[in-house]
């Protein structure tokens, strides 16, 4: 930030019935009416699933492996954030929607809209759509997290209050369980690519694949061991235009918790009291019942 601004954690407000901040609600319109390009590439995730990471492998997979090439920007101003409007203060101001605009094609582009409030012209447009999900539990503490370190967001409140509003979905973006479930259906109709936190976890090499056959790409054994090296966590934590350093300075405080912060599977069960997991799981089975959608919360 320049010298004399502050910034005043946003308030949630209602777009047909999902939780924003209230300055993506007061550009709704815009956004609802975003003109999609066929070629445009659409990376959708609930927040804190694992959005960088995969835009990260897509910028590689699409550069061919080129490190250097993937270092022209950092990662919030390579593939513009469609929804995300931040017109406050002005040395940090953000607006997706006119870096979007002002992109030549093929694009890029990153969201954290529920199926339901995708701008219709990605549907009929066609493009092509790799949305990555994971399991509840780890999602909301990086969530949590991420809230305390991000002045940008609104106040999480305390650790058990956060986990309250987690299940009720009164958090940016709405239910977690809306979100992962909308686009689990969407898929049926619509060409986009499902993919799992825990599975890239897992086998990393095998999911990249997976994103290089849906964006037809043919990489070479060495190009794609490459791609596997440089957005590995440890890697990418250290890369300043994939940490998140750069960008949100004054807004995003590292100190407090960085964006970078553990990265793996099961970190949830330093989080969760006994009481808090046979809760949640509870109210889960509940919520997940009408779909055929599986996650594993450990490896
Ligand atoms: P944790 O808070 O659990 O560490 P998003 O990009 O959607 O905001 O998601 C951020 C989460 O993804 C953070 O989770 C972050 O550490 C994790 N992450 C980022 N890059 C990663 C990578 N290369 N491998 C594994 N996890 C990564």
């Amino acid at each position: 930030l320049s010298l004399g601004e502050t910034i005043v954690r946003p308030e949630l407000f209602e777009v047909e019935g999902v939780a924003v901040i209230k300055p993506i609600a007061s550009i709704w319109d815009q956004v609802w009416k975003f003109k999609a390009r066929p070629d445009d590439v659409l990376i959708a995730t609930y927040a804190k699933a694992g959005t960088t990471w995969t835009q990260e492998i897509v910028d590689m997979v699409q550069q061919n492996g080129d490190t250097e090439k993937c270092k022209r920007e950092t990662t919030y101003k390579r593939h513009p954030f469609l929804e995300w409007f931040l017109p406050e203060p002005p040395s940090a101001r953000y607006s997706g929607l006119e870096l979007a605009e002002a992109m030549p094609s093929p694009r890029t582009i990153k969201t954290h809209l529920p199926a339901q409030l995708l701008p219709p012209s990605f549907w009929e447009q066609n493009c092509k759509i790799i949305y990555v999900a994971r399991n509840a539990k780890d999602n909301l503490v990086s969530y949590y997290h991420f809230h305390r370190m991000n002045k940008g967001l609104p106040d999480p409140g305390t650790w058990e209050e956060f986990v309250e509003k987690f299940m009720t979905g009164k958090v940016l973006w709405g239910s977690w369980y809306d979100h992962v479930k909308g686009w689990w259906k969407a898929k049926d109709k619509h060409r986009i690519l499902y993919l799992f936190y825990e599975d890239m976890k897992e086998n990393p090499k095998q999911e990249i694949q997976k994103i290089a056959k849906f964006l037809e790409k043919d990489l070479s054994e060495e190009v794609l061991n490459k791609i596997v090296h440089n957005t590995s966590f440890e890697v990418m934590k250290e890369n300043p235009m994939a940490n998140y350093t750069k960008d949100f300075q004054g807004i995003m405080d590292h100190s407090v918790s960085p964006f970078m912060r553990k990265g793996t599977v099961a970190d949830w069960k330093n989080h969760f009291t006994v009481a808090q997991n046979e809760k949640f799981d509870e109210d889960y089975k509940k919520k997940m019942s009408d779909t055929s959608l599986v996650f594993r919360a450990e490896l």
